[in-house]
């Protein structure tokens, strides 16, 4: 349910100047260049946080902006080698093709892949909404079995089919399967989700607690403390932690550039107190930075989608001792 207040943000937010929702969003998007987005990257290296980067876009119109998704993202992988940075690579299957061409859509993945196999760095495709649950898992196992390991997808708590998706991966690919799992930014329709905070909560759990169990590795990406709480009793009962060799039979190799079997993840700008705590207990804690010209198109388009995000930012603006970046 999306209360009248994240109504009423919405409705005024996508009415404001562009400068405003700029000001708004420069806390959340590194910038609209790549420049910006190293620069963040260089100011939170030294707080020791590591990174994932997103170039700002997703689903396209013609194969042409594809390219330009798959040139920007090799010049990020070259900028992340420059500057020597902990940091891997999200990318939206989308902006790749994989809607309006799956074959050319995989092709351009694969080529990014296989680069970034050559520079031992990771691949992880953001989960989108619904339409492309099946065919986003189907690239990672394709390219799983073409020798290429170092990609992963993202499973969203709130869709129903998630802990049949894990077992299905699980599968596939044993203890190679490397998740990022969210509760999922999509309102999905009632029939294939849940949609009430506590049950989308309950299933996020349960999903982290099925892919510790089959020997996945875990990156959590959360600011919600229920969720942080019950991933940090998994740990426990698996007896992982900071510091420690994962010691799960089951568990893949250890990664290169990656915690042992887990990691936390947070966006940029959100509950800055809650990572860094993380970050000083020792646990890998991993930063999402989004940066790109669309900057605007995105920003309102996450409004749009999910109203809730809107009262989340009006919060930390009006009550900023609530959320700090
Ligand atoms: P919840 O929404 O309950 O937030 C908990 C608290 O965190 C809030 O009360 C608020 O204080 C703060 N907060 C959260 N989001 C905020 C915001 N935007 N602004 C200000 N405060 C905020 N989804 C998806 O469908 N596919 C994907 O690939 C990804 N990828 C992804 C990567 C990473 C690193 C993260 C952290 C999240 C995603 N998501 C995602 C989004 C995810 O599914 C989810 O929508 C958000 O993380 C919000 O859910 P929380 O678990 O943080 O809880």
């Amino acid at each position: 349910m999306v209360g009248w207040f994240s109504k009423v943000v919405v409705a005024t937010t996508v009415r404001m100047p562009k400068w405003f929702v700029r000001w708004v969003s420069r806390r959340y998007v590194a910038g609209p260049r790549l420049d910006d987005a190293v620069e963040v990257m260089k100011r939170l290296t030294s707080e020791g946080a590591c990174f994932t980067v997103d170039v700002l876009g997703e689903e396209i119109t013609s194969m042409d902006e594809a390219t330009f998704f798959l040139e920007e993202y090799i010049r990020v992988m070259n900028a992340i080698q420059e500057h020597q940075f902990d940091a891997n690579l999200s990318i939206k299957p989308t902006a790749f093709g994989l809607l309006i061409d799956p074959e050319q859509g995989l092709q351009n993945i694969r080529k990014l892949v296989s680069m970034a196999a050559e520079h031992d760095m990771f691949v992880r495709l953001d989960m989108e909404d619904h339409r492309v649950t099946t065919s986003t898992i189907d690239v990672v196992l394709a390219l799983h079995k073409e020798g290429l390991t170092n990609v992963g997808t993202v499973l969203q708590g709130r869709l129903f089919r998630t802990l049949a998706d894990i077992e299905w991966l699980e599968t596939e690919l044993g203890g190679l399967a490397d998740y990022r799992i969210c509760k999922g930014i999509y309102l999905e329709p009632e029939d294939i989700s849940f949609t009430g905070y506590r049950d989308i909560v309950d299933a996020t759990n349960a999903a982290i607690d099925s892919m510790f169990a089959a020997g996945a590795y875990v990156g959590v990406a959360t600011h919600d403390l229920p969720v942080i709480d019950h991933t940090l009793s998994a740990l426990e009962s698996y007896g992982m932690g900071p510091g420690k060799e994962d010691p799960r039979k089951n568990a893949g190799p250890p990664r290169k550039n990656k915690g042992p079997g887990y990691e936390f993840q947070m966006l940029l700008g959100v509950r800055g107190p809650l990572r860094r705590k993380l970050l000083n207990a020792g646990h890998r804690t991993r930063v999402y930075i989004p940066y790109g010209e669309k900057w605007y198109e995105y920003s309102i388009r996450r409004l749009k989608e999910n109203p809730t995000i809107g009262t989340q930012v009006a919060k930390a603006f009006l009550m900023p001792w609530t959320n700090r970046p």
